[in-house]
């Protein structure tokens, strides 16, 4: 299975940082934010990755990993334009993924677990496959709402979050994906939403979850940042 690393958007949370390069090239503790979850992949076995990233550090990706030989992976870019969204970072690695199944991972995303059992059983899977881990801020995240052992629907960001239950940021997708992502319209903040993609996928009884099991953190804020960077020196 083929690798996806979305590392595109401004990271307007995280500045004044953020104007001097680009969100997943700032340290976490000892490593640029982008080295952990191209660990993550490839700990779960996936050495062919796709990185997406916005136009203007995109030279700083490249000088930086490279081909990815030095990483033990195989890499290849994509630029977003303009920010607009995790879906639309998604299809522009729809030619990379050839009618393939595919993981994809959030560039700020940081875990504990890596998911090798779930790539090895998700290839005789069809549909989508997301997980979820419980936390204590769900406005922030999109929430799983379940009932009866089932997700019936993903709210982003919701005001008043039925559940406590984010969908973290690594996803497993068959190649319909891509049809999905070219329906989507944009949210209200504009962007299109990886939420609307999974809800276009219950609507159709094909989205199973995992549940992550060891420390997740999307690194996306200050304080989430420096909770991250505590969490990998604590490790060492
Ligand atoms: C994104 C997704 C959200 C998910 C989160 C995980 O949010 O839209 O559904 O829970 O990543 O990190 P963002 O951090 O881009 O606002």
């Amino acid at each position: 299975m083929k690798g996806i690393i979305l590392a595109g958007g401004n990271g307007t949370r995280l500045r004044p940082l953020t104007l001097i390069t680009n969100k997943h090239l700032l340290p976490v503790y000892n490593k640029p934010m982008i080295l952990y979850p191209l660990e993550t992949l490839r700990k779960s076995g996936i050495d062919e990755i796709m990185i997406v990233c916005g136009k203007e550090h995109a030279g700083h990706f490249m000088n930086f990993l490279s081909s990815g030989e030095n990483y033990g992976v195989k890499l290849s870019y994509a630029l977003q334009h303009d920010a607009g969204g995790i879906a639309e970072a998604l299809g522009l690695a729809e030619d990379f993924a050839d009618n393939g199944k595919i993981a994809v991972i959030l560039g700020d995303n940081i875990f504990e677990d890596d998911f090798s059992n779930n790539i090895k059983s998700f290839r005789k899977q069809n549909g989508a496959k997301v997980f979820i881990k419980k936390v204590t801020d769900p406005t922030r995240f999109g929430i799983a709402v379940i009932k009866e052992g089932k997700i019936i629907s993903i709210e982003e960001k919701p005001k008043n979050p039925k559940s406590n239950f984010a969908t973290v940021g690594f996803y497993l997708y068959d190649s319909d994906v891509f049809k999905k992502i070219k329906n989507l319209k944009p949210s209200k903040r504009g962007e299109l939403e990886i939420t609307d993609v999974h809800n276009m996928y219950i609507k159709e009884n094909n989205l199973s979850y995992g549940v992550v099991k060891g420390f997740w953190s999307d690194a996306g804020t200050f304080e989430s940042l420096f909770k991250t960077s505590k969490w990998a020196l604590s490790r060492k």
